[in-house]
């Protein structure tokens, strides 16, 4: 089974979303570095005072801030059984130090799911988009509505929208994902590792469409 896995796709593509069914499906450590990042800004530290305002805007928090806590965290030992990269690498220098550091702890990635999807979906998800401010379980005002108004259903958390949710930063993160990104796919796709993904469809399908994938 393909257990190193990167999660690709523009904002709002569901990377998250498939992230954690397959965390618990498969019991894979999940690194989402805007998940990290959101972290740091809620306990108030110097990394999460630098991130935010990057993250705010749209923009890129700087590669080496970056590469320093993917690096960190995908050496701990509980990554020895598997991992989703979701979120990183958004850049070719952040991919080339990926490929150095997986060589070094001898952790391969297996492969990279890759998830399409179109401008005005994204712009639909990402509007409707709430999260669980306990857990992180994203939910959507129309389509993903959780069980009981503003409550997370895992965790009975409330929930809320990000920041970085809204018209003007999501215009500047789609064009740092087209810039910066989407070039990665020919990368990967060169390496032999690039599977992709039609995220149109519903999340539960995606989820057995992977799975299958995965296990082949
Ligand atoms: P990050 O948190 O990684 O945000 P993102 O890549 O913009 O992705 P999103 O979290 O917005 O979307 P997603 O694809 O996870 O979709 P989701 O599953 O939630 O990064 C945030 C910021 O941190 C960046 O802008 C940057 O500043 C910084 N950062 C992070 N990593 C960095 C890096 N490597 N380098 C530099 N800076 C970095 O789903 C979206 C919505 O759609 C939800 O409402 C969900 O319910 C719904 N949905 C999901 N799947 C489906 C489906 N199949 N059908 C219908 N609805 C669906």
């Amino acid at each position: 089974m393909k257990k190193n896995i990167i999660l690709m796709g523009p904002p709002g593509a569901g990377k998250g979303t498939l992230a954690k069914q397959l965390k618990n499906y498969y019991n894979l450590v999940h690194i989402s570095t805007g998940d990290m990042f959101r972290d740091a800004i809620k306990a108030g530290t110097e990394l999460g005072k630098l991130a935010k305002g990057y993250i705010d805007h749209g923009d890129l928090v700087p590669d080496e801030v970056t590469i320093g806590i993917v690096k960190e965290r995908l050496s701990q030992k509980d990554c020895e059984g598997g991992f989703l990269l979701d979120g990183f690498p958004r850049t070719l220098p952040q991919a080339e130090a990926l490929s150095l550091l997986t060589k070094e702890i001898n952790r391969p990635i297996d492969t990279v799911v890759n998830l399409d999807c179109d401008e005005k979906e994204l712009v639909r998800r990402i509007s409707g988009r709430r999260v669980c401010k306990t857990c992180g379980a994203p939910y959507h005002i129309d389509t993903m509505k959780p069980k009981v108004d503003g409550v997370c259903d895992l965790c009975g958390g409330p929930l809320y929208q990000r920041a970085d949710d809204n018209e003007e930063a999501l215009k500047v993160r789609l064009s740092h994902y087209v810039n910066q990104t989407k070039p990665l796919l020919d990368y990967y796709e060169k390496a032999g590792l690039l599977r992709n993904f039609n995220s149109l469809r519903g999340s539960e399908q995606v989820f057995d469409e992977v799975k299958e994938f995965l296990e082949k």
